[in-house]
């Protein structure tokens, strides 16, 4: 132990919040102490997202907060990790609160950097200045090793855990910069990935999570042989111990898309989840997001996930506001909606994000108030359809993985007075999910964490079932 203390805060999507997981290990095994709080803390580390403009806010405010906390304690070093530590590189580096820069594909060096800003209190910035070139063998074996060597079983949620299939990205749509600040797809070898979910299968974990941002790009040739993402889930259901795997994101592409399908009907272990954003379900504006499919092909693709799998969940993404998109356009998005029949959708008003296709060359014409307004009536289309889909469980028994202790005290089931529910000392409000990502709530000895259980489920929401466990 070398006594110093780190906190890592971390924002944006699952591949961040690996990254983290990550980080953290390695800096445990150099001796740090990991503290959930800057008060008291070292080194702070702030891992970043630039998917949306607010995002990138949300990380300037904080850096102000440390900015005064840095003056009172100036042997503090700061350090911005993550996306747009790539994308902003020196210009972040002249923040008064920051001492060290570091992108996604530098992170095995990060050690080595706060290690030197403690002793030296030097600046540091760690990007490549060429995002998009092919990254060498050299830089892929440091990255791998860095992969595998610290893995994840230490963290948030107890069983589960996170393996990155592959890196970056290559689709290039037009108003995502993450092809920009993650580099060029990389896949990992399939080796690899097997010894090291077999690794912690070993430590206790049930359910992984395969994470690629197009994760059905997934290739890698060894010898005669090219591996997909359907013989990675074949590969990864072997494995005594892991329970559940699930794999997103899924990009809406014909390429093995029937293999996977087939994988999810074959192998019980693979869940019945598939998370495939569409992003609109316009023609016009899906060629204008450089999307390679129309929203006809995507619904084939749908309907024959549907006919293979019959029970399966769909999830997705869409932009509202994109430029360029018309009342007939959004229209289009509505229709897709109500026909793809999603479990759930996660949707964004577009952001035009510095330096992307669609940022240079498409003026960000659709007003505020109207993507506000799309977003809002979108949200309520697909609350329609999540509502129909979950009351179909009622009086239904289902099986989850518990998470722990419910953050927020969900309403009772049979309480209308919206005052939260009464939680008892001895059962507290756990939450848990289906192996199709349905979120259950109930009440349970906390000690069943990281354990799989059996409920009945007693009142439905768009979002959120409510149950009683069955002993
Ligand atoms: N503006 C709004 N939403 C975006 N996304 C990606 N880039 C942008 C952007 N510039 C959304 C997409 C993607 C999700 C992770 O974030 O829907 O699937
Ligand atoms: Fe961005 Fe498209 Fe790649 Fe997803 S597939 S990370 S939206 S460029």
């Amino acid at each position: 132990m070398n006594g110093k203390l780190v906190y890592i805060r971390s924002f944006g999507c699952q591949m961040n919040k690996l990254d983290s997981a990550l980080v953290s290990s390695a800096l445990k095994d150099a001796g740090f102490t990991l503290v959930e709080s800057v008060d008291n803390a070292d080194v702070v580390l702030i891992n970043t997202c630039s998917v949306r403009r607010h995002a990138e806010e949300k990380v300037l405010s904080h850096l102000g907060h440390l900015k005064h906390l840095k003056e009172n304690k100036p042997a503090l070093v700061v350090g911005i990790i993550g996306c747009m530590a790539q994308r902003l590189g020196d210009e972040l580096l002249r923040h008064k609160a920051v001492d060290i820069v570091c992108g996604p594909t530098q992170i095995p060096q990060l050690t080595g950097l706060i290690n030197k800003s403690l002793q030296q209190k030097q600046k540091s910035v760690a990007v490549t200045s060429q995002i998009r070139q092919k990254v060498s063998d050299r830089q892929a074996q440091t990255l791998e090793e860095f992969e595998s060597a610290y893995d994840t079983d230490d963290k948030q949620l107890p069983s589960q855990a996170f393996v990155r299939v592959m890196h970056g990205c290559n689709k290039f749509c037009t108003y995502c910069i993450v092809p920009y600040v993650r580099g060029p797809e990389v896949s990992r070898p399939p080796q690899a990935i097997i010894e090291q979910i077999k690794k912690l299968a070993d430590h206790g974990i049930k359910l992984v999570t395969l994470l690629g941002q197009a994760v059905n790009s997934y290739s890698y040739t060894a010898g005669e042989k090219t591996y997909c993402l359907a013989d990675l889930l074949y590969m990864a259901a072997q494995i005594n111990g892991i329970e559940w795997i699930r794999f997103v994101t899924n990009y809406p592409s014909e390429k093995i898309f029937d293999e996977i399908c087939q994988a999810m009907a074959d192998s019980p272990k693979v869940c019945k989840y598939l998370h495939i954003p569409a992003q609109s379900g316009s023609d016009k504006i899906l060629k204008a997001m450089n999307r390679k499919y129309t929203a006809a092909g995507y619904l084939n693709l749908l309907d024959r996930a549907k006919t293979v799998v019959p029970a399966l969940a769909v999830a997705g993404d869409f932009i509202v506001g994109f430029p360029g998109e018309s009342e007939d356009d959004f229209a289009a998005t509505v229709e897709l909606v109500k026909k793809a029949r999603y479990k759930n959708c996660f949707i964004f008003k577009y952001s035009p994000r510095p330096d992307t296709i669609a940022e240079k060359n498409l003026p960000d014409d659709v007003p505020i108030e109207t993507k506000r307004r799309r977003n809002i009536e979108l949200l309520a289309v697909q609350e329609k359809i999540s509502n129909e889909l979950s009351s179909q469980f009622l009086n239904k028994q289902v099986k989850v993985l518990v998470e722990g202790l419910s953050k927020k005290p969900h309403l009772n089931a049979d309480d209308k007075t919206g005052s939260p529910s009464v939680v008892s000392e001895v059962e507290p409000q756990l939450i848990g999910r289906t192996a199709e990502d349905w979120i259950v709530v109930f009440n349970g000895p906390q000690n069943l964490a990281g354990q799989f259980a059996d409920i009945k489920i007693t009142r439905t929401s768009p979002l959120t079932l409510f149950g009683e466990l069955i002993d």
